[in-house]
């Protein structure tokens, strides 16, 4: 592609919005590797330079647009070098908008949506040649038949915990939401697929996998009896695999959450105790608007006996403020759930109307200043229960699977069994593996603590085992936004 410059050629990868994005962005690098392309975390010196969009809210889709705006003097700056450099836009802004990205953003080479990645090296390839390519089909081919596996070194690089997407798309069409026509219909990969690739990650040294689907719990994959399983079976499948020594997976669905599924949180000693289950709104009837398929009371029985079976579990949700038609008091509705659950922590939005879903065409919208209003509100309750949550750790010890070192000469940073980052003063040999840890103090979403076993324990002992006695602690799980639930 790059006509003076010799060498490998480079690839720049910016992942917008989900964990399915992040996986996604991993997976392109991975095909593109194939045809010699090395990744590059300096986008001036790329060859090709992927935007892996996120389109479930207004803003993320003008971020794009701003990002490839300042692209245009990269790209010239290229061609003043002799370098040719390839834009492409892929992921959900990709799909939902087409050839228009083009037409709004001429620095674009190439526009792929989510189900093409498999067919990369020959679009980048046309692009590179002809510019101004769109492939957003939904191919009968499963993509994950053909997307190529990483390398164990690319995999070492990326960490001790790692991605699995084990399902893609939606069926539920949640009234606000863009995931069912962006993302297709509901699919489940099969259990072999699955396991061959955890089984991979584990050999190169994962230790924490962490199943990813819009609708992960509806997954209903292929056996290898030919029937459908259950999430619930599949994670004690792969609890089974050697080397995976924690599990979590997300972002559920509170409807699909069944009785298998839940009692493997009291059952299966790899499952981590946290879960993200996004609830939207505390009020029934704002509930019902949305499409959401449950109502108030029926989300807070799932929460009942996700703490009965797991009584340290922490929780975690999404939220939409300024719903069509939400009133003052629906609202506190919605505050009220929040101190109810005791989340220990969440993600809250301010409705987008999306076009092309049915709430953006409700004359009902709810102002710019009130949404702002109740954000703030419900922000304010949302960070006193993390702080509840957090503080609650002090005191206990857990299982921390450390993955990096931290800002300061001899810190190490994990995450704790609910999710929180731990630093620890303790050597770099600690990456990669589990530790038992007393935690002693919280910091901003994180907490601070002390190793409990100089030596890291055997990172395949569960950390359920590792701390006997663990009473139910309540902790602020802090991760990565979830896709569209
Ligand atoms: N407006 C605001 N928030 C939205 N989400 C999805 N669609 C919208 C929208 N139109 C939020 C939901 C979902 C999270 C990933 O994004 O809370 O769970
Ligand atoms: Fe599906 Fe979630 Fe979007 Fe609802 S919010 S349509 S469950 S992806």
């Amino acid at each position: 592609m790059s006509s003076v410059t010799s060498g490998p050629r480079k690839l720049y990868v910016k992942s917008y919005g989900c964990q399915m994005n992040v996986y996604d962005s991993q997976r392109m690098a991975d095909v593109l590797a194939r045809e010699g392309y090395v990744e590059t975390a300096e986008p001036d010196d790329a060859d090709v330079l992927v935007l892996n969009t996120c389109h479930i809210r207004e803003k993320a889709a003008e971020k794009v647009y701003s990002e490839l705006g300042r692209l245009r003097r990269l790209k010239q700056d290229a061609a003043r070098d002799g370098r040719r450099l390839t834009v492409a836009v892929a992921g959900c802004v990709a799909q939902a908008e087409g050839e228009e990205i083009i037409r709004r953003a001429p620095v674009v080479d190439l526009v792929v949506g989510p189900q093409s990645y498999h067919r990369l090296p020959d679009l980048v390839a046309r692009a590179a040649r002809e510019g101004r390519v769109v492939d957003t089909e939904f191919p009968a081919e499963d993509k994950f038949d053909h997307l190529a596996p990483p390398t164990a070194a690319a995999t070492r690089a990326r960490g001790a915990a790692a991605f699995v997407t084990v399902q893609e798309g939606c069926d539920k069409f949640c009234t606000f939401c863009v995931v069912p026509y962006t993302r297709g219909a509901e699919f489940s990969r099969p259990v072999a697929r699955i396991v061959d690739e955890v089984a991979r990650l584990a050999e190169a040294g994962v230790r924490e996998i962490r199943l990813i689907g819009q609708n992960v719990n509806a997954w209903h994959g292929e056996g290898p009896d030919g029937r459908p399983w259950t999430l619930s079976r599949l994670l004690h499948r792969l609890a089974e695999v050697p080397g995976v020594a924690r599990l979590r997976y997300t972002t559920s669905h509170p409807c699909d959450m069944d009785d298998e599924l839940i009692a493997a949180h009291g059952d299966l000693p790899a499952l981590m105790p946290q879960l993200h289950l996004p609830v939207q709104s505390g009020a029934t009837r704002v509930l019902a608007a949305m499409n959401r398929r449950h109502d108030r009371a029926a989300y807070l029985s799932v929460i009942a006996r996700l703490k009965a079976a797991r009584p340290d579990i922490a929780l975690s949700s999404d939220f939409i403020v300024g719903f069509p038609g939400e009133t003052e008091a629906e609202f506190r509705d919605t505050l009220a759930l929040v101190d109810e659950v005791g989340f220990a922590s969440a993600y809250s939005f301010k409705y987008s109307p999306r076009p092309g879903t049915p709430a953006a065409e409700s004359d009902a919208q709810v102002s710019e200043a009130e949404k702002a209003d109740r954000l703030a509100r419900l922000q304010a309750a949302i960070d006193r229960n993390a702080a509840a949550f957090n503080a609650a750790t002090v005191g206990r010890t857990g299982a921390v699977l450390f993955e990096h070192p931290g800002k300061h000469p001899g810190q190490m940073v994990g995450r704790s069994p609910w999710m929180q980052p731990v630093q620890v003063d303790g050597p770099a040999t600690l990456a990669g593996t589990i530790a038992t840890v007393r935690f002693t103090a919280t910091g901003t979403n994180s907490l601070f603590g002390t190793l409990v076993d100089a030596a890291p324990r055997d990172a395949a002992t569960s950390p359920h085992s590792a701390s006997p006695g663990m009473a139910p602690v309540r902790g602020n799980a802090v991760h990565v936004a979830a896709a569209g639930r």
